[in-house]
This record gives C-alpha cells, structure tokens and sequence, in this order.
C-alpha cells in the first residue's frame, strides 16, 4: 500500500437488490463514497432500512455493489478471486453483530481460535494470542465456560475478541450494543474504542445509538442512498 494511503476506500457503491417476483428492483445504495485512515473510527447511523447493514456487508466483502469499488489495504477487491477474498475476509477484517453468533456448544476460549483454524500455518502464537485478548475483554476467568453461562454482555465481548484474533486491519460492527441494557452497551463501546486505540484497529460501526457514535471520532448518516459527506451531515 502506498504511503499515506487510505486504509478503505469506497468509489461511487450502488447497490440493488434484485426483484423478487416481478417487482422492481430495490435501490439500496446510491453512489457511496468513503475513504477511512488506518486507526480512524467511524459511526454510521441512518433509519432502519437505510442500508447500513447492506453497506458493512460490501465494506467486509460477505456482499458484492450493483456497481462502484471497494479498494481496501491498497487492493481493488474487485479483482480478487473467491479465495483470495475469503482469506482478506478472514485475515484483514473482523465483525461483530447484534447477535453474537457465538457455537453454543464450545467453551469461550474455543469459539475465540475458531477463525484461526483457516490457518494452521499462521496458528503459531495463536493460543497466547486468544488468551490475552480473552483477559483484555475481561473473560480471563471464563475460558471453559459456554455461551450459554454468560450473560448477554460477556457474550458480546467473546465476539470481539474472536474477531480480533487475525489481528485484521478493519472492525466492523453491525449494531453490537443493540441486544444489550445502557450499561453493558456503554462497556462494550469503551472496550471497542480502547481496542481501536491498543490495537490499531480501524472502527466502523453502525448504530442507532446517538450516545454511541457520539463517542467515535466521525459521524456518517445514510439517507437516501447517500452517506452524508461531512460529520454535521450537510
Ligand atoms: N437480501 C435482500 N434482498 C432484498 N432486499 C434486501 C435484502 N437485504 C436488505 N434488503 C433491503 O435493503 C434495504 C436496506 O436494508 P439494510 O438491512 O441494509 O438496512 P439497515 O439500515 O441496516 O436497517 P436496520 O437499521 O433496520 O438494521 C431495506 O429496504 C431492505 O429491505
Ligand atoms: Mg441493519
């Protein structure tokens, strides 16, 4: 990547869903435009439906725009082949969503290396790896427990710490406070935001939660298809 380049950067994304059952086609996304640098953190916020799920899902290469790039760490994704995406999916990009998505029948720290195991060549370090970041999220002591034995906020952070374990570049959270009460939502942000810190790691989050993405250092809306340009949203 050349220096001073941005981490992402999104060219004019337009996103259609298909029609279904003679409809028409669902504009989504409209000409989206975004550049993010490297450690930045960024809110987007937007009514339900606006697309923020939709824009996360093209930003983390699990869906493909209707037309425009996506160019993340210096490459056009567009250019890449399935496996090659799948690795920068696993590699370069971690995600946490409303729901945790956590394997209910294996222990904290094993749900933590499961993304890891794509790579048993890289695997070296791994295990360090999960347990700091099992205690950084405050779980040291909840390594054998199952899912089922935490609550609703402790789930969130394994689900942080699995998608950090690739050490990715890019965090992308889809409403992560939005199953949990103000305190755990408030914990869970300001873990979020010291691992941006700590880690380096480039945050973008979609919320509805105006507290929330107060506390990022950028506010974008979608409305319309279009991502507002400036933080005020002029
Ligand atoms: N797979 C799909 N096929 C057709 N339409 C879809 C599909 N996924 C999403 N949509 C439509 O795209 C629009 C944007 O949805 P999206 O989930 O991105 O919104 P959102 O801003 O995340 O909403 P929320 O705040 O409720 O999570 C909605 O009108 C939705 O119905
Ligand atoms: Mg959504």
């Amino acid at each position: 990547m050349q220096p001073g380049a941005p981490l992402l950067r999104l060219e004019k994304i337009c996103k259609d869903y298909a029609p279904v059952e003679g409809g028409a086609a669902v504009p989504v996304l409209r000409e989206v435009d975004l550049e993010l640098r490297a450690g930045q953190s960024l809110a987007i916020m937007g009514p339900s439906g606006s697309g923020k799920s939709t824009l996360l899902q093209i930003i983390g290469t699990l869906d493909r725009p209707s037309s425009g790039a996506v160019w993340l760490n210096g490459r056009d994704l567009a250019q890449l082949s399935l496996d090659q995406l799948a690795a920068v999916r696993s590699t370069e990009i971690g995600f946490v969503f409303q729901a945790h998505y956590l394997l209910p029948q294996c222990t904290v720290w094993e749900n933590v290396l499961v993304p890891s195991l794509a790579f048993p060549q890289g695997a070296r370090g791994v295990e360090e790896r999960a347990s700091s970041l099992l205690r950084r999220v405050g779980l040291g002591e909840r390594l054998h427990h199952h899912p089922g034995q935490l609550s609703g906020g402790e789930r969130q952070r394994v689900a942080v710490a699995r998608a950090l374990i690739n050490r990715p570049s890019l965090l992308l959270a889809d409403e992560p406070t939005g199953s949990l009460d103000f305190a755990a939502a408030q914990s869970l942000v300001q873990l979020l935001l010291e691992l941006n810190h700590e880690e380096k790691v480039t945050l973008v989050v979609a919320t509805h939660s105006r507290e929330l993405a107060a506390r990022l250092e950028e506010t974008r809306v979608l409305r319309d298809g279009r991502l507002t340009s400036s933080p005020t949203g002029a």
